[in-house]
Order: structure tokens, then sequence, then C-alpha cells
């Protein structure tokens, strides 16, 4: 039986020279989360490492979006610890998170549709010309610099003046990992990043959460797809009903080891995960 506690700083060796422990960018421990009388997450722990894409896996209802959002500071956990890059994550808001380098996107996109798509790559943190108090936006330089940002990445890039309406599903998705990308954040949280999207914007999101890792950041991504889990992730967290049912290695399980965690069924050995 595997704990959830598995494989978290072990030692790997490398052409003979001992590799260095996975440094640890998130632990989540003994957190729980309670709306009224419901319980949403109860006593869950979590370790993600730096530079991996982790997956976390569950039923509807498991408290996936809940634990994301303890994450990144949309509400406030009802017992326990959560650290992020050596630091306590006990965030108040959400922008609190962004400062500290974890950006989120979310299925719905945080994306203004009336607006073009440079206003929203700078949404928030707008570059103004002159004297600060004039406000007066420098729309040149971050038209330069919004088409720079998303031009890193190897997508179609949409007219960085267009409006965010006219774009289909998958360019909105890209943007809004573009933008998180672009703004030195460390983490970047992903809750159902394709749920809505055909076979080819899908593809080209995941090149992008590729992308993301070959430039060393650190990805967690929550999907139903478990196809697309074993395609992207290097580590799988499991949760059923609010619980943390365990941790593997994406390279040593397999897709009936993980649905019967998620379930709760037997799996082939016998052992009831
Ligand atoms: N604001 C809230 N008020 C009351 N209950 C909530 C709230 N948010 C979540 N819950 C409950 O917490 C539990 C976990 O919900 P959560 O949205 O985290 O699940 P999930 O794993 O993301 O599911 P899905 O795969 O359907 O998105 C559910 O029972 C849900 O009804
Ligand atoms: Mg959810």
């Amino acid at each position: 039986m595997s704990t959830a506690s598995e494989g978290i700083g072990e030692r790997r060796y490398v052409g003979g020279v001992e590799a260095a422990t996975p440094r640890s960018i998130l632990s989540v421990s003994d957190v729980s989360r309670y709306f009224g009388g419901v319980t949403a997450l109860e006593n869950v722990s979590m370790a993600l490492n730096a530079g991996e894409i982790t997956g976390l896996v569950g039923d509807n209802g498991a408290g996936k979006s809940t634990l994301v959002k303890l994450i990144s500071g949309v509400i406030p956990p009802s017992a326990g610890h959560i650290e992020f890059d050596g630091r306590p994550a006990d965030f108040a808001s959400p922008s609190q998170a962004r400062t500290a380098g974890i950006e989120t996107v979310y299925q719905d996109l945080a994306l203004a549709g009336n607006m073009t798509v440079w206003a929203n790559v700078f949404l928030g943190r707008e570059r103004f010309r002159g004297p600060r108090f004039l406000h007066l936006l420098d729309k040149k330089a971050m038209i330069v610099a919004a088409r720079e940002m998303l031009g890193r990445f190897q997508m179609n890039v949409p007219p960085i003046e267009g409006n965010v309406d006219g774009l289909s599903g998958g360019q909105r998705q890209l943007i809004s990992i573009a933008r998180a990308a672009a703004w030195g954040s460390k983490l970047i949280i992903m809750d159902e990043p394709t749920a809505a999207l055909g076979v080819a914007e899908t593809q080209a999101v995941e090149g992008v959460i590729r992308t993301l890792k070959d430039r060393g950041f650190s990805v967690l991504i929550i999907s139903h797809n478990l196809d697309q889990v074993f395609r992207l992730t290097d580590r799988i967290w499991v949760l059923r009903r609010g619980r943390m049912i365990g941790e593997r290695r994406t390279a040593a399980t397999d897709p009936n080891e993980i649905v019967s965690m998620i379930t709760g069924a037997r799996a082939g050995n016998g052992e009831v995960a």
C-alpha cells in the first residue's frame, strides 16, 4: 500500500552521480475546508516538485477546485498549512498569490471579451507613460510587449489589436496561459484548461503546457481527461471525497490504477486504494 508521501524527496542516480533531491515548490499540510456543514477537504496533504508537471485528479465534487482556490488565495483553509517556495502561503487574496508567483488559469477564463488581446495581457498590470498621475496608457509599448510575450510560445498569435470576443476558446486559453507565464510566476495552476476545447485546440494547449515545463515553470493541472494527464504529467495526485488518496509517479502507474484510486474500486492486485 502506497502512502501519500511516497516518492517525495527520493534520490535519483544519473550517470553514477547522485542527482539533487527534487526541490519542493509547494507543500500542503493537513488542510481542511468546510462550507457550512459540507466537508470539501479533510486533512489533505500534497507536495509539488519544482519544474514538474503535476496532475490532480478525482471525481466530480472530490475537492480539486476547492484545493486550487486555497492555494491561489481565493478562499482560506478552515485548518492546516500551505507553504509556497519556502514561505507560508497564507494569502488573503488572489493578487497576493500572484505577487508571490502563483498564477491560476481557470476554465471560465478571466479574459475581458470586450477588450483587445494586448489589453487583456496587461489587465491589472497596465503600463503608463509620462507622469503617473496623468494615467496615460503606454499603448504602443504594451502592444509591442504583448506581441513578444505571445510570440514566445509556438502558437498562432491572434491579432493583437483585435477584441478577445472574436477568438476561439483555444486561442483564449493560450492567451491566459501566456499571460500567466509572462509575469514571472513560478507555479502555474490550470483547472480544466482544455475541457471546452476541440482536438486541435487541445493539442495546441498541451504543446504550450510542455513549453512551460521546458522553461522551468512548475505546473499543476486538473483534468478529467486521464489520457491527457498521462501525456503531460510527471506525477499524479488523487483526491476522493475530500481526502487525498495518494500519489504516483506517472511513469510507474497506469490508468487502471489511477481509476481505481479515483473510484475506490479494487485495483488488479486486490488493494483497496
Ligand atoms: N462555495 C461553496 N459552498 C458550498 N459548497 C461548496 C462550495 N464550493 C465547493 N463546495 C462543495 O465542496 C465539494 C468539492 O467541490 P469542488 O468544486 O472542489 O469539486 P471538484 O473536484 O472541483 O469537482 P468537479 O470535477 O466537478 O469540478 C463539493 O461537495 C461541493 O459541492
Ligand atoms: Mg472543479
